[in-house]
């Protein structure tokens, strides 16, 4: 996999990157899995004035979100309906059957679950899979200690996924689900690309376990480092914790190119 270490926006980075995919697409339509969370936002306001400026369609894409809170509402402020539509889906020109997002409301949530990973698999897989990373490293709501070949479930959510995401729900902790509904980490490595973005010193502590060598379930992020052709794209906080052989590889890098995108291969 490679880190990538950049001064530059984020958001826009990935958008410019998801466009050229899209351009690039022989296939028709684009497959792609996308994520909530407040690192998504700045990537979702990047797209949604390229497709405003005529520079991209969603036409042809088609679209799987990676989680969603049990029990919460659509129409739920906090929900993950409300926060694509109201950061990406109202924007933007993607048919409304084109678009999917786990039913947190499912009366059988395995039902829920199986069907979608079946739609994944009819729509011929994932072709670009976008993702932000937790504060203790998970990926979608796939919580320290998930199997890396786990796939689309129901699951309980940490006391410290709890506790970061309370910033949204008025930091009343008791108002946060306790559930979510996630694709599985095995669901996001059979993608054909990943692109996990992580900014801000909050996230440092999940970035450096990228560089410190052992894959394991205990962080879900370095599960990013069993795919062929994955991208961690940070911001030079969150690679503020950094050891070894990688922090000298960046200290050189941003030596020699003050003003580049700094690529570690980890
Ligand atoms: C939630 C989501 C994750 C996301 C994480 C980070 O827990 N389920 O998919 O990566 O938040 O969110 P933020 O970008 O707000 O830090």
């Amino acid at each position: 996999m490679k880190l990538i270490i950049t001064k530059h926006n984020l958001g826009l980075w990935a958008a410019n990157h998801i466009s050229a995919r899209i351009h690039q697409a022989e296939k028709n339509p684009f497959v792609l899995g996308l994520p909530t969370g407040g690192t998504a936002e700045d990537m979702y306001a990047a797209l949604s004035s390229l497709v405003q400026n005529k520079k991209l369609s969603f036409q042809n894409v088609v679209t799987f979100n990676m989680d969603e809170y049990v029990g919460l509402a659509p129409e739920h402020d906090q929900s993950y309906h409300y926060f694509m539509n109201h950061h990406l889906f109202s924007h933007v020109d993607a048919p409304a059957e084109n678009i999917h997002i786990l039913n947190g409301q499912a009366e059988d949530l395995t039902a829920e679950c199986a069907a979608y990973e079946e739609k994944i698999k009819q729509k011929g897989g994932i072709d670009l899979f976008l993702g932000g990373v937790g504060q203790n490293g998970h990926l979608a709501f796939n919580e320290p200690g998930s199997a890396f070949d786990s796939r689309t479930r129901a699951v309980q959510l940490t006391q410290n996924t709890i506790e970061a995401n309370s910033r949204f729900f008025n930091n009343d902790v008791r108002s946060v689900p306790t559930q979510a509904l996630s694709v599985g980490i095995g669901t996001i490595l059979d993608a054909k690309e990943l692109l996990f973005l992580a900014n801000g010193p909050k996230k440092a502590q999940a970035v450096a376990q990228l560089s410190k060598g052992e894959i394991t379930p205990q962080w879900p992020i370095t599960a990013l480092k069993t795919h062929a052709n994955a991208i961690m794209l940070v911001d030079e906080e969150a690679a503020g914790l950094l050891e070894g052989k990688a922090k000298e590889d960046l200290l050189r890098q941003q030596q020699e190119n003050p003003d580049g995108d700094w690529i570690l291969t980890l």
